[in-house]
């Protein structure tokens, strides 16, 4: 279904009504460009008659560059012969007079047919140039759980402050919580330039471009943030999220994916592409249930059971679970355990990890057992994490 850029409603109308769902139509050039930025799989657009000849050229002209595989299709009041070579110099695909359905909806179809074949190749050439391209080969760590509020984003930030401040790894966070993301605010780093940043660059994604929406963080990491103006989110298909990690995992040693507590387009996609996957639950019986739901869910998709690893945080406040309860429950061994302390929110409250300004504290100390497990290593012995968990309970008391 082409977009119909027409700035007369009626003209608008009329050109739209023959395509199934009657077509979109945009009133000008510029909101068809925003048209397209969003609607990354748009193939064809109708310029209608209301569109003076030179702007609809000189946009055509510019799409060679920007969108090479879009076709253009120009409807004008009279066909005239200097308008049709000019037009094919242009880089429009046909020239229809108005009015004449059929020879529109012939255009329309001819044109997604080229535009289909084109985008094929191109997608298959961008995946090859980012697959064969040098640079490392980076660990992709995605951060999720089922149920919101289990500690993703706490864990996230923290793990990426531990990995960034060993020093022995480049680490790039990435906030997949698109509609909601906290690691900009966990940070206290200013989100001028976010995940959005990436939109113009789909399907072109290099290393120069992407460092160019990183944000610097003093821990040594570099985040991607979530988009802060609503709607934003929108924009982001599963398919650039696929080719911003690509070449994220080309520049850093350790990429750390937080999300939204649900299996969305965008966390998929990170999930196909990641090493490892870290599964937050904390001790409740809605969490578990969460789990339960998650490591059924990810087996269904045929992800690897060796790839994942369970992280139990405040896994010292049971509230009447036992140990047995909780295995029972989960019914596989958990890798790591992170204490409850008031110290987290309060470090959230004020923007520094936890890791970083307290690298001594019982969860500063979990979290080095989790940077361990996400990095493919055995987790640190029981009788540490049940060291970490009194001195936890001592801080408390
Ligand atoms: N170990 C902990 N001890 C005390 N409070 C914690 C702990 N872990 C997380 N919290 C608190 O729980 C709340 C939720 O944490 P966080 O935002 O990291 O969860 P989330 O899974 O990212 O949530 P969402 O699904 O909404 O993104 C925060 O207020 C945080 O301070
Ligand atoms: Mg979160």
């Amino acid at each position: 279904m082409p977009i119909i850029c027409e700035p007369h409603e009626g003209a608008a109308r009329r050109l739209a009504a023959g395509f199934r769902e009657h077509g979109r139509a945009v009133p000008g050039l510029p909101e068809l460009d925003r048209a397209l930025t969003t609607d990354h799989e748009e193939l064809v657009v109708v310029i209608g008659p209301g569109i003076d000849l030179r702007s609809a050229l000189a946009f055509a002209t510019a799409q060679r560059v920007h969108r090479p595989a879009l076709s253009i299709v120009l409807v004008r009041e009279q066909l005239q012969v200097e308008v049709l070579s000019e037009a094919m110099r242009a880089g429009v695909r046909e020239v229809i007079p108005d009015r004449d359905f059929p020879a529109l909806m012939d255009a329309c179809r001819r044109s997604w047919e080229v535009s289909a074949r084109l985008r094929s190749t191109e997608q298959a050439q961008a995946q090859a140039r980012i697959q064969t391209a040098p640079g490392k080969s980076g660990r992709v760590v995605v951060i999720f759980a089922g149920k919101g509020g289990c500690g993703k984003s706490m864990v996230s930030t923290n793990l990426a402050v531990t990995l960034a401040q060993a020093k022995r790894h480049s680490v790039c966070l990435v906030d997949l919580d698109l509609g909601f993301g906290d690691v900009g605010i966990m940070l206290r780093v200013n989100p001028q330039r976010t995940i959005v940043d990436a939109v113009p660059m789909f399907e072109h994604m290099d290393e120069t471009g992407v460092q160019s929406m990183l944000v610097k963080h003093e821990s040594g990491l570099v985040a991607v943030l979530a988009p802060v103006t609503p709607g934003d989110a929108e924009k982001i298909s599963g398919r650039l999220v696929h080719e911003l990690l690509t070449v994220l995992r080309r520049m850093f040693d350790v990429v750390i994916v937080d999300t939204p507590p649900h299996f969305s387009e965008q966390v998929l996609a990170a999930l196909d592409i990641s090493d490892m996957q870290l599964l937050i639950a904390a001790p409740e019986v809605t969490a578990l249930k969460g789990l339960r739901v998650t490591l059924d869910m990810l087996d269904l998709l045929g992800y690897s059971a060796e790839a994942r690893a369970i992280v139990l945080n405040r896994a010292d406040t049971r509230a009447g679970l036992t140990p047995a309860d909780i295995d029972r429950v989960i019914g596989r061994p958990i890798a790591a355990q992170i204490p409850t302390s008031q110290d987290v929110p309060a470090s959230i409250n004020k923007g520094v990890p936890l890791a970083m300004e307290d690298p001594q504290h019982p969860v500063s100390q979990a979290i080095r057992n989790v940077a361990r497990v996400a990095l493919g290593g055995p987790p640190a012995g029981a009788k540490e994490s049940r060291k970490g968990l009194r001195r936890s309970r001592a801080n408390r008391a």
